[in-house]
């Protein structure tokens, strides 16, 4: 283990701030970043010293190992500001944890607790001008490992770097979505790397996704790579399926992400009163579903998409589309879920965490 990680970070800060150039209420995800970046190195089996930077491009060598051989996780958290100014982060033990997880799959080194958790709240501290206050305002929050290593063998880099981007978030998904499910295109197999946040399980859905795209869907539900009758989750966030008054969603597997959202969602819906069933959710009993007039719901659940109500779906060429339901398990969930996250309401569940 690293011979610094206990090292006091490093911090340089930026001689000017950007911040006065944001339009912060129209800003599109993922597009803006804020003043400073932290970024600690992995040096042949240790640590260095742990920096705050004012955010820049950086020089990383053509060979560099996350280029050949897309070594390289990441992480997706938020941070919310509350009416009195103080900073909150939801959950974030489950990614720091998520994050190791990820990092093992992909024989990268794990991040100590002290260089993930005190980098962020130290970031977080000198940026905080940046988290704007009220529902449906974020910091969205990247940490991230690649692999620095020169060298194109085919084999784990001794170099990583660490580092923690920061960037003012409203919603990813501009209202409802209309989604595909998969037939032939596959997010992940059994044994593979698919509950990893691995870069590559985004990039491998890019042309698929952009094949939908073109047909008027904004997203993919994946189905499972063996046989695609089973549903699984959307790529960018873990799906439910309200059939009656149930809500279901599939269990986390090799093939699935261990969602936040979703597992926060779960334990408020039941707390609501919600009857939910984590299991297997089969195409045909969707379709059947529709068709029946049972299916009242589907919603998508993840960190920047939050809780996104998907308005239909299509199947071997045929569009169903969702009724409009009042009293929406969706809206539901996602006003309890922002209002604890947002302070806005007590949270019982001791997920919020102040920095
Ligand atoms: C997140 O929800 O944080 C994710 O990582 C999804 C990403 C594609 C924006």
């Amino acid at each position: 283990m690293s011979t610094s990680q206990n090292q006091q970070i490093q911090i340089l800060k930026a001689a000017s701030s950007k911040i006065n150039e944001v339009d912060f209420d129209n800003v599109t995800f993922g597009s803006v970043f804020t003043d400073h970046l932290f970024e600690c190195d992995y040096i042949q089996g240790a640590w260095q010293t742990p920096t705050i930077k004012p955010y820049a491009p950086f020089l990383l060598d053509p060979s560099a190992r996350v280029f050949h051989y897309g070594q390289a996780v990441f992480e997706g958290m938020k941070a919310y500001k509350d009416t009195n100014d103080s900073i909150w982060l939801f959950r974030p033990d489950e990614n720091y944890k998520r994050f190791n997880k990820s990092a093992v799959r992909m024989a990268m080194p794990e991040v100590p607790e002290t260089i993930f958790m005190e980098g962020l709240n130290e970031l977080l501290k000198l940026d905080q001008a940046w988290i704007k206050k009220g529902l449906g305002n974020s910091l969205y929050i990247r940490p991230f490992m690649i692999a620095t290593g020169s060298g194109v063998m085919a084999s784990p880099s001794d170099n990583y770097k660490f580092m923690i981007l920061l960037s003012p978030a409203k919603a990813y998904y501009s209202g409802e979505v209309k989604v595909l499910i998969a037939e032939h295109y596959s997010r992940a197999a059994n044994g593979g790397i698919g509950a990893a946040k691995a870069a590559g399980n985004y990039a491998a859905q890019f042309y698929p996704t952009s094949l939908a795209n073109q047909a008027g869907f904004q997203q993919v539900i994946w189905t499972d790579d063996a046989t695609h009758t089973m549903l699984e989750e959307a790529g960018t966030m873990n799906v439910f399926f309200r059939i009656n008054d149930t809500l279901f969603t599939a269990p986390t597997s090799e093939r699935i992400l261990d969602g936040i959202t979703r597992k926060s969602l779960i334990e408020i819906a039941q707390k609501e009163g919600i009857a939910v069933s984590v299991r297997p959710v089969l195409v045909s009993e969707l379709v059947a579903a529709a068709k029946d007039g049972s299916l009242k719901e589907i919603f998508g659940a993840g960190t920047a998409a939050v809780v996104n109500p998907i308005a239909g779906f299509s199947y071997q060429e045929v569009y169903y589309e969702l009724p409009k339901t009042e009293n929406s398990y969706a809206s539901l969930l996602k006003e309890k879920l922002t209002n604890i996250q947002n302070k806005l309401a007590e949270d019982s569940f001791g997920w919020t965490v102040k920095v």
